[in-house]
């Protein structure tokens, strides 16, 4: 495995059903991608042993399985992932669940992520489905997803997956600390699926993102590889343009 530092910067994330799709995915783009996503799909289907598979091939594992559930569940749940050797796990509640699933790490390597908001929602979905802006407890979105970004690190979550859109403001009421993973990446002239806040992968950088999760942009490529390696040089001149953005010490 030759991924330098950047390379680890790109998450792909394995949306397929089975182990030989995976398998395949992770043989293509190894020259340059060290770091892979296990979402719902492919560890319903595959379970842990594909996870010990690729800790065992020295790559590192992010388990996007975004638990919401009372604490001692959150809690065994991430120690059960903590024993697996995975790198980071997503959890949705920002509260006393978050605090459950930081202790369920005992001080292993897994790094507990809180999803502020689905990249898939928008301010509309919000404004429709939480009665966000019409005298709620919100004004617009970004006071929302700061919200649950503050609650989330408050209780112990090391680092929060929020739209490339929102991490240049999190970033810096935050600070350095918080590990800020950013999906719905999209390179000009990309088809948006189901997404709907996202934002390319040099903004998402530049803006002060630690991480970026890719996933059918680089699946549905002719060449995956190239695809990856193209999104990688944007990561590069994100990094070297993001002192002048953000200032130094972030
Ligand atoms: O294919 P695409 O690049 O849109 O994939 C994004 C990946 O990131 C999917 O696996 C999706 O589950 C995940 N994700 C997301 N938005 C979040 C958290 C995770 O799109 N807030």
């Amino acid at each position: 495995m030759s991924a330098g530092a950047s390379e680890r910067r790109l998450i792909f994330a394995l949306d397929v059903a089975s182990r030989a799709e995976a398998e395949t995915l992770v043989a293509k783009l190894r020259p340059s991608v060290g770091f892979f996503k296990v979402g719902l799909e492919l560890f319903v289907s595959e379970g842990p042993e594909l996870v010990r598979w690729l800790v065992g091939e020295g790559l590192d594992v992010f388990l996007d399985l975004k638990l919401y559930d009372i604490p001692a569940t959150m809690r065994r749940s991430v120690a059960a992932a903590s024993r697996l050797g995975a790198r980071f796990i997503t959890i949705h509640d920002a509260g006393a669940g978050a605090a459950a699933a930081r202790e369920g790490t005992d001080d292993s390597r897994l790094q507990v992520l809180c999803v502020t908001l689905l990249t898939s929602v928008d301010a509309r979905d919000l404004r429709d489905n939480v009665g966000m802006g019409s005298g709620g407890r919100f004004r617009d979105l970004d006071e929302y997803v700061g919200w649950r970004a503050r609650t989330a690190v408050s209780n112990g979550c090391d680092g929060l997956i929020c739209s490339g859109q929102n991490a240049r403001r999190l970033r810096r009421e935050l600070g350095p600390g918080p590990i800020l993973v950013c999906p719905g990446i999209r390179l000009g002239g990309d088809r948006l699926d189901d997404q709907k806040r996202v934002v390319t992968p040099y903004r998402a950088v530049r803006d002060g993102a630690d991480y970026l999760v890719v996933g059918r942009p680089i699946r549905d490529a002719a060449d995956p590889l190239a695809q990856a390696r193209k999104i990688l040089a944007e990561i590069d001149r994100g990094l070297q343009d993001r002192k002048s953005t953000l200032g130094s010490g972030v």
